[in-house]
């Protein structure tokens, strides 16, 4: 036996006498008050969960690294991306949308892509899904769609009238819905699919210019999915079965990789575009903006920790830096807040201090204090701004691009009111193999919905999409057909 075993200890540093029986009046007698380590052992289990995320709370994570192939710095002056062949590492944490932390990894939801590059000029996030486009598209709809995929509070089952019910209340979401149900809705792992940005984003370069950009992640796997039947298999027999692939993939030393590339538009085109380019329930045309190639992403080391790692990771779509800003997107636009509120509720206030958080770069903030501060807090330095005492101060130079607004102030919605020609579009692309599976998922899930007005409005969208998408869906649900 070793020597130099460790002594276990009390988490205040003391050697620990018994860890197996705990001190009690005598042999038979009630346990004592005065077992101070017994104490501390069953408070510190109690706190050992932190909430789970509301949404995308089941997910899988690994580190890696980002490789510039392509020189973009025409577009954008993210230093990350400044030459050929630079190297970022990174963090990335897949997940599911709808269920809770311990729920099956293959189901049919939206699959969360999140990366988090440490660049040398600070954290950016890039908080993306496996789908181009979104549900909705203005963030004040989100509580309530997000309502819609969690469990009835009455019954606490999942409630396919109130899902039904909003989407077809929300024609917007019928381009989202026609990915969610086609094979795509259940990849074969995490390795097997592609991510997006999905929201338009702004890139700005050194000389001040800036443009539109959506990105796309290709995987180099290859797009695989499940066959349902497969997929519900696998939820009953192995519920981590996307997580256990990842980390089993990358142990082995079979790394994932994603091309990463870019649609860039020009500022001006936003203007005259035949559709909102900021309505993330729209794709732009790879004819009108090709496919521009950024780099390669690469994961090629597991965490060592999942709650230090995966769960205390926080994304936020705001965590930017120069050369990368908002654009008016809705969506986005409540996302940038959403997020650094879900962290300090869900992580604390100094969440971004964290191991897996902290940027790679020299932090200097004026910030202090707050729960769990773990680590010098800044010292004696100085502690506000400004000051004669030459503390860090702020470079112009990196100020987000000024730009211009006009109209007035109101609640406004999209003035594109097409939810029709894009998954239109999408479902003519299908072989007719694809669009029969597409048909019968659809048709089982719209199945135990109660209320056949809900399954007539939602077939007239997905008529008005394809007439032969939604006669088909109203043969499968025994409904007349649309006239
Ligand atoms: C997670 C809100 C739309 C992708 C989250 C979380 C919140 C949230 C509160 C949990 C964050 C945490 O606790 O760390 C919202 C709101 C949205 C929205 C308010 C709309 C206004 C979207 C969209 C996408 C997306 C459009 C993808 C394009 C994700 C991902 C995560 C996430 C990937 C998990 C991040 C991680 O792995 O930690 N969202 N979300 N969300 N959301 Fe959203």
């Amino acid at each position: 036996m070793s020597t130099d075993k460790k002594k276990l200890t009390t988490s205040w540093g003391a050697p620990v006498g018994d860890n197996q029986n705990s001190q009690t009046a005598g042999a038979r007698g009630p346990t004592l008050i005065q077992d101070v380590h017994l104490l501390e052992k069953l408070a510190h289990f109690n706190r050992e969960r932190v909430p789970e995320r509301v949404v995308h709370a089941k997910g899988a994570g690994a580190h890696g690294y980002f490789e510039v192939t392509n020189d973009l710095t025409a577009f954008t002056k993210a230093s990350f991306l400044a030459e050929i062949g630079k190297q970022t590492p990174l963090f990335v944490r897949f997940s599911t949308v709808a269920g809770e932390n311990g729920s099956a990894d293959t189901v049919r939801d939206p699959r969360g892509f999140a990366v988090k590059f440490y660049t040398d000029e600070g954290n950016y996030d890039l908080v993306g899904n496996n789908t181009p486009v979104f549900f909705i598209r203005d963030a004040i709809k989100f509580p309530d769609f997000i309502h819609t995929q969690k469990r009835h509070p009455q019954t606490h089952l999942k409630n396919p009238n109130a899902v039904w019910d909003f989407w077809s209340l929300s024609p917007e979401s019928l381009h989202q819905v026609t990915i969610l149900m086609s094979d795509r809705g259940i990849p074969a792992t995490l390795r097997h699919m592609h991510g997006f940005g999905s929201h338009t984003f702004k890139w700005v370069n050194a000389e001040g210019q800036a443009c539109w950009v959506k990105y796309h992640f290709k995987t180099e796997q290859g797009v695989q999915n499940l066959a349902p039947a497969v997929a519900a298999q696998l939820a009953a027999d192995n519920p981590d079965y996307h997580t256990e692939d990842l980390f089993e993939a990358i142990k082995k030393g079979d790394f994932p990789a994603w091309k990463l590339c870019v649609q860039i538009m020009p500022l001006e085109d936003a203007n005259t575009y035949r559709f909102d380019p900021f309505d993330v329930t729209k794709v732009w045309s790879q004819k009108d903006y090709p496919l521009i190639e950024v780099g390669r992403m690469v994961l090629n080391r597991n965490p060592d920790n999942y709650f230090a790692e995966v769960e205390q990771a926080t994304f936020s779509p705001g965590t930017f830096v120069p050369g990368i800003e908002a654009s008016p997107d809705k969506m986005l636009q409540g996302r940038l807040f959403a997020y650094g509120d879900a962290h300090r509720y869900r992580v604390g206030a100094n969440h971004q201090a964290l191991p897996i958080n902290r940027p790679r770069s020299e932090v200097n903030t004026y910030q202090r204090d707050g729960a769990m501060r773990a680590d010098e807090n800044g010292g004696g330095s100085l502690y506000y701004e400004p000051n004669s005492g030459g503390g860090p101060s702020e470079t112009p130079a990196y100020k987000p691009a000024a730009f211009d607004v006009t109209g007035s102030a109101d609640s406004v919605a999209y003035d594109h009111h097409d939810h029709y020609t894009q998954p239109g579009d999408l479902y003519r692309l299908l072989s007719e193999e694809e669009r029969e599976r597409l048909v019968q998922t659809i048709v089982g899930a719209m199945k135990p919905v109660e209320q056949d007005a809900i399954k007539l409005r939602q077939i007239g969208h997905f008529y008005k999409a394809d007439p032969d998408y939604g006669r088909r869906i109203a043969i499968g649900l025994g409904l007349p057909v649309p006239e």
